[in-house]
């Protein structure tokens, strides 16, 4: 029994805190093919309850796809989805997507214009035959938990786009649902109020204990909202971790440059060193990287790797001979960003490096400086 369920019948208590209680939940081998288009490949993750995935990638990559298939909006060629240890999918056996004990907030907020915002909050809970003073207790919380509490009379064509969003999330978590999917909630705002919602709803989904499922396009979006990212391509997962482990561990190119800011380096002639590899670069010089995937670098003979621009250290004298990496370069130009200098520097043999760090600047355009860089943040790429 689900927690909306056993709450059926008008005995919610007034008193009752808007938990979501989020379940785990488990998605295996998920594959949904439209004609000759495979949207989505294999795709498998499991997150616990209480925890956020985000899943990340590119337009058209399989992201909504996925999510439409734990909504029960569409159904997978195979796999097999359990929330809550209930089988929403197996093969042929599926559950229609009203049992399904899910909420979903989408970027077009969906609300009914022709409802106030009270009675969009209520609709769901109304269906679900909860008594009428226990409906306006809930819609009071709700709304509350969201900052929406003077709004209850209003119409959503008399808000603004955040507000309308807001009484969205809090209408999907109304009914304290399992789980909570998001598609691209935030992507219709302007980019301040994005940056505030995505800690509001963060906040929410930590307070609440919601387990969600958030889709995006937006890197900073995943990182600060995740405790696991999976990253698609062309309809697969190519890497899943914490956010922690995608941006300093990427596993290819792909993802080192889809997530985060970074430089990509080619090296050939490379050894084994240390545990690690050392690699030529093609003006002279060498490189050592100390993790990611070595054993394939060793056996190519070739190797790129990711370093990123605020892992480097920037010197106008020689740097610490101890330092794992030591390039000598010439500044070609700098830009302040606010928080954060940017320095593109040219290393030689025409390859140009980015390096971030916080201001005062360390270098001006033309001068000569030393770019320093440990080999344990200097990842080896699959690819
Ligand atoms: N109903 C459909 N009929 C045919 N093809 C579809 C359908 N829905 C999605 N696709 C295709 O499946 C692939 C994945 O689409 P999906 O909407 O899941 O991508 P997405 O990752 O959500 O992209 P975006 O970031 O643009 O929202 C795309 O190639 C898309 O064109
Ligand atoms: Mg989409």
């Amino acid at each position: 029994m689900t927690p909306s369920e056993s709450k059926g019948g008008g005995s919610a208590s007034p008193e009752a805190p808007a938990r979501a209680s989020g379940v785990d939940l488990r998605v295996e081998g998920l594959r949904k093919s439209y004609g000759s288009v495979v949207a989505v490949h294999e795709v498998g993750f499991e997150i616990p309850a209480g925890k956020m995935i985000s899943l990340i990638g590119p337009s058209g990559c399989g992201k909504t796809t996925t999510l439409r298939m734990i909504a029960g909006l569409e159904q997978p060629d195979v796999g097999r989805i359990v929330a809550g240890g209930r089988v929403l999918v197996d093969g042929d056996a599926r559950l229609p997507p009203e049992q399904r004990d899910l909420g979903m907030v989408f970027q077009s907020y969906a609300l009914w214009p022709h409802m106030t915002v009270f009675d969009n909050l209520a609709y769901g809970l109304k269906r679900r035959g909860h008594a009428r003073e226990a409906i306006a207790a809930k819609v009071a919380e709700v709304l509350r938990i969201v900052g929406m509490s003077q709004y209850g009379e209003r119409y959503p064509g008399q808000l603004s786009g955040g507000q309308q969003q807001r009484v969205a999330l809090s209408r999907a978590i109304a009914t304290e649902p399992g789980i909570l999917l998001f598609d691209e909630p935030l992507s219709n705002l302007d980019a301040v109020l994005r940056e505030q919602m995505r800690f509001e709803i963060r906040s929410l989904q930590q307070r609440l204990g919601i387990t969600g499922v958030y889709v995006t396009h937006s890197q900073d979006e995943a990182l600060a909202m995740s405790d696991q990212i999976a990253v698609m391509r062309d309809g697969r997962i190519v890497q899943i971790g914490r956010p922690v482990e995608i941006y300093g561990r990427p596993v290819s190119r792909f993802v080192a440059a889809f997530i985060g800011l970074t430089n990509i380096v080619e090296l050939h002639g490379i050894e084994a060193r240390g545990g690690g590899i050392t690699g030529a670069l093609p003006g002279g010089g060498s490189i050592r990287a100390g993790v990611g995937a070595i054993s394939a670098a060793l056996s190519r003979g070739t190797a790129a790797v990711s370093i990123r621009p605020v892992e480097i250290a920037i010197r106008r004298d020689a740097g610490s001979a101890d330092a794992d990496n030591r390039l000598a370069g010439r500044v070609r130009t700098t830009a302040f960003t606010g928080g954060l200098i940017d320095y593109f520097v040219d290393v030689g043999g025409g390859l140009e490096l980015r390096v971030q760090t916080t201001p005062p600047a360390a270098a001006e355009p033309g001068e000569e400086v030393t770019l320093s860089f440990a080999a344990d943040r200097t990842v080896v790429l699959e690819d």
